[in-house]
C-alpha cells in the first residue's frame, strides 16, 4: 500500500520550478488530431492524466513519444473514432477528444465520462455545442455517438462559461465551414494556451481570455509546435504549503498573473508575496489569519481548484473564514479528513465555515486530486506525523509532489508497505 509519510511542524524554505499545466496539455493533446503529421509539445508535464491522454491518442492510431518534457504526436495514421471505455472511465477530460475527432473525420464515440468525484459532472453543454455545429448526438446503450455530414460554423451562447465545453466547441469549430462565435466562453488561461496551440496549426482563432471566441474553421491545418504554460494550480499548491507551514518559497515558471485572487487571499492571511517576471516568491512568518470570506468563480474569479488548498491553510491558522463553492456541488469531501487532524470546519451545502486551530498529524485518505494535495499541505503545517493514503489521486495532477516539497525542506517521503 502506497502512502506519503509526512512529519509536519517545520517551516519550509527553497526554490521549485513549476511543471507544465495539466489543464492546458489535455485539450492541446486532443487538438493534435486536427492536423495530419507530427506536432511537438514542449513543457508537457509527466502526469498520469497526461499518460491517459497519450494512450487515447495511441489507441486512435497515432504514434506518440516522450523525450523528457517534450511530447511528439504523429497523427498521420490515425483512423480511430472511438475513445476506449477504460480510458474514458479514468479521466473526465477524455471527453475533449470528441470535438477534435468530429473536426477530423465527422465521427466520434465514447462512453460517458469518469474522473474525479466532484458531484454531478454532466456534459450537456458539450453536446449542445456539437449539435449547434450540425452534429447528430445519439445515446446507443450507454455510449455516446456523435456524427455529422459536415460541421457548419454558427453563433452559440454557453449558459455557463464551462471550461471543457468552451474547449470542445473550439476544437469542433476548427473543422466547421465558416465562422463560429462562442458567447459566454470560459476565460481561463488554459483556454488562451489552447488558442496559442491552435494558431500554431494555422487555425484562425481569436478572443480566448475574453467571453467571446471567434473561429474561422474549415481550412486545412498543419502540425504545430508549442510550449505549454506553467501550471497555475500547482503554483498555488506550493504557495499554500509555505502559507501553512511557514517559511519562504520561490516558484519559477510564471509571474503569478493567472493567480491574482489566490495571491490576494494569501496576503490577507499575513503572507508577503512578491511577483517577478518568471517567478513568484512568498514569505510566511506566523500562522495564517482568517480572511472573512472567499467565493470561488469562473476565471478571473477565485479558482475552484485552489479552494481545498486555501482551506487547508486556513484550517491550521487562526481566525474565521467562510468559503463558498459555486462551481462544483460537492467539493468539500476533504473536510472530513481535516477534521481528523482537529480542524474546526462546518459545512452546509456549498459553504464551509473555518475556525483556524493548530492541527495534529493523522492517518488521512486522499480521494480526489486537489483534496489530496490539500491534505498534504495540512500535514506539512501540522504538529506530528501524518500518513496520506492513495497518493495515486495526487499523481494525476502533480509530478512527484513529494519531491517538490522535499526541495523545500519538507519532511515527506513516498512509502510502500
Ligand atoms: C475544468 O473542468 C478543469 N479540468 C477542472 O480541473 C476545473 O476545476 C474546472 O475546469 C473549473 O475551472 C480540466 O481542465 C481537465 P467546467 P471542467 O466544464 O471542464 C458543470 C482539476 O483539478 N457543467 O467548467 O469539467 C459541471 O458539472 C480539475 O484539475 C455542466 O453542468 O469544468 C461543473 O459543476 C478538477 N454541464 C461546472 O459546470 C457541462 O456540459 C464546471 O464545469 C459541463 C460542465
Amino acid at each position: 500500500m502506497e502512502f506519503f509519510a509526512v512529519k509536519g511542524g517545520r517551516p519550509l524554505e527553497g526554490t521549485v520550478a513549476v511543471h507544465g499545466a495539466k489543464n492546458s496539455a489535455l485539450p492541446i493533446l486532443a487538438a493534435t488530431l486536427l492536423a495530419r503529421g507530427e506536432s511537438v509539445l514542449h513543457n508537457c508535464p509527466d502526469l498520469t492524466d497526461i499518460q491517459t491522454a497519450l494512450e487515447i491518442l495511441a489507441a486512435l492510431g497515432c504514434r506518440v513519444r516522450r523525450e523528457g518534457r517534450t511530447v511528439l504526436v504523429d497523427t498521420t495514421d490515425c483512423t480511430g473514432t472511438a475513445v476506449p471505455d477504460e480510458l474514458m472511465g479514468r479521466m473526465r477530460a477524455s471527453v475533449l477528444f470528441l470535438g477534435s475527432l468530429l473536426a477530423r473525420g465527422g465521427e466520434a464515440a465514447a462512453s460517458w465520462p469518469g474522473g474525479c468525484a466532484l458531484g454531478a459532472r454532466p456534459i450537456d453543454l458539450h453536446i449542445r455545442a456539437f449539435q449547434a455545429l450540425g452534429t447528430e448526438v445519439l445515446d446507443r446503450e450507454g455510449r455516446l455517438l456523435c456524427r455529422t455530414r459536415g460541421l457548419r460554423g454558427c453563433r452559440m451562447a454557453l449558459p455557463f462559461p464551462s471550461v471543457g465545453a468552451t474547449e470542445n466547441a473550439m476544437l469542433a469549430a476548427c473543422g466547421a465551414a465558416g465562422v463560429t462565435i462562442i458567447h459566454n466562453a470560459a476565460r481561463e488561461p488554459e483556454i488562451q494556451d489552447l488558442q496559442g496551440f491552435l494558431r500554431s496549426l494555422g487555425a484562425d482563432v481569436r478572443g480566448a481570455g475574453t467571453g467571446e471566441i471567434v473561429i474561422r474553421g474549415g481550412v486545412p491545418l498543419h502540425p504545430g509546435e508549442y510550449t505549454i504554460m506553467a501550471d497555475r494550480i500547482v503554483t498555488a499548491t506550493y504557495l499554500c504549503a509555505v502559507a501553512a507551514a511557514g517559511g519562504e518559497g520561490e516558484f519559477f515558471g510564471s509571474d503569478g498573473a493567472a493567480l491574482l485572487p489566490v495571491l490576494d487571499a494569501l496576503e490577507q492571511t499575513g503572507c508577503r508575496i512578491r511577483r517577478e517576471p518568471d517567478r513568484v516568491r512568498i514569505w510566511q512568518a506566523g500562522k495564517a489569519a482568517g480572511i472573512g470570506s472567499v467565493t470561488t468563480g469562473p476565471y478571473p474569479g477565485f479558482p475552484t481548484d485552489a479552494q481545498p488548498l486555501l482551506a487547508a491553510v486556513l484550517a491550521g491558522g487562526r481566525g474565521e473564514t467562510r468559503i463558498t463553492e459555486t462551481i462544483f456541488d460537492s467539493r468539500f469531501r476533504y473536510v472530513e479528513s481535516l477534521r481528523t487532524m482537529g480542524a474546526r470546519i462546518r459545512v452546509e451545502g456549498t459553504t464551509a465555515w473555518i475556525t483556524g486551530t493548530p492541527l495534529r498529524g493523522a492517518d488521512l485518505e486522499a480521494d480526489d486530486l486537489r483534496g489530496g494535495a490539500a491534505l498534504t499541505i495540512a500535514a506539512l503545517g501540522a504538529e506530528g506525523e501524518s500518513r496520506i493514503l492513495s497518493p495515486f489521486h495526487i499523481d494525476r495532477g502533480y509530478e512527484r509532489l513529494e519531491k517538490a516539497f522535499q526541495a523545500l525542506g519538507g519532511r515527506i517521503r513516498r512509502m510502500n508497505e
